[in-house]
């Protein structure tokens, strides 16, 4: 689902931008670890910072990174430009990489989602895509926002995601199994009930 025009403002912003830089990806790296010279995909890129900061910080060599909106990866491409011979951007639906990339089973050591499947109806299907691109071993690497805040009055006044079947932060842990995915608790940071930050490895 796209996001509303507020949203569209908040995560095109400078904080945004501070936060996923000098917050998450430290973070990430501390949970997860750096991806260097892999081959990685990232989900819903936006306008692109945070595939900046695969191949900065995560030490990534090549990221594919896939978004529904056109208007972002036209704004991922203008920022993305100095790197084009390591970055393949198309706008498609995380939940089919195959048509994105023609991705097959196992094509990437690494999966990143900065933010974007509370943004799927269908979310167990973009974590049995997730699971799909990932070679044993291969990890996914992720940032979400939960049911708890997606229904604070403030998030529903400000912007708009799917009403139905949100997760929780147990949720969502709970379902990654199903698809393959371990999950220890020294692996996961939540921040109040609200957000949710981990790395997963497929089994
Ligand atoms: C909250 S924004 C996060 C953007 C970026 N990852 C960031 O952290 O700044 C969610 C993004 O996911 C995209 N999106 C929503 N549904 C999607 C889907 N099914 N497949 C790919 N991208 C999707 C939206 O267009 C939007 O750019």
């Amino acid at each position: 689902m796209l996001m509303n025009r507020m949203e569209t403002l908040v995560v095109n912003s400078a904080t945004r931008r501070a936060l996923q830089r000098w917050y998450e990806a430290p973070l990430l790296v501390n949970l997860g670890g750096r991806t260097p010279g892999g081959r990685v995909v990232e989900i819903g890129c936006g306008s692109g910072y945070g595939t900046k900061l695969i191949l900065d910080k995560f030490g990534a060599v090549r990221v594919d990174a896939v978004d529904l909106d056109p208007a972002m990866i036209r704004r991922a491409q203008r920022r993305l430009a100095r790197h084009s011979g390591r970055v393949r951007l198309a706008v498609g639906d995380a939940t089919d990489l195959r048509a994105a990339f023609g991705a097959e089973d196992g094509d990437y050591e690494a999966v990143f989602d900065f933010g974007i499947i509370h943004h799927i109806p269908d979310w167990r299907a973009a974590l049995r895509e997730v699971a799909r691109v990932l070679p044993v071993g291969g990890r996914f690497f992720f940032e979400e926002v939960t049911a708890t805040a997606l229904a604070r009055p403030s998030f529903r006044a400000l912007f708009d995601h799917p009403k139905e079947d949100r997760f929780t932060a147990g949720e969502f842990l709970a379902e990654l199994p199903h698809h393959g995915l371990h999950v220890a608790d020294r692996w996961v940071t939540r921040i109040g009930g609200d957000y949710l930050f981990g790395v997963a490895r497929r089994v």
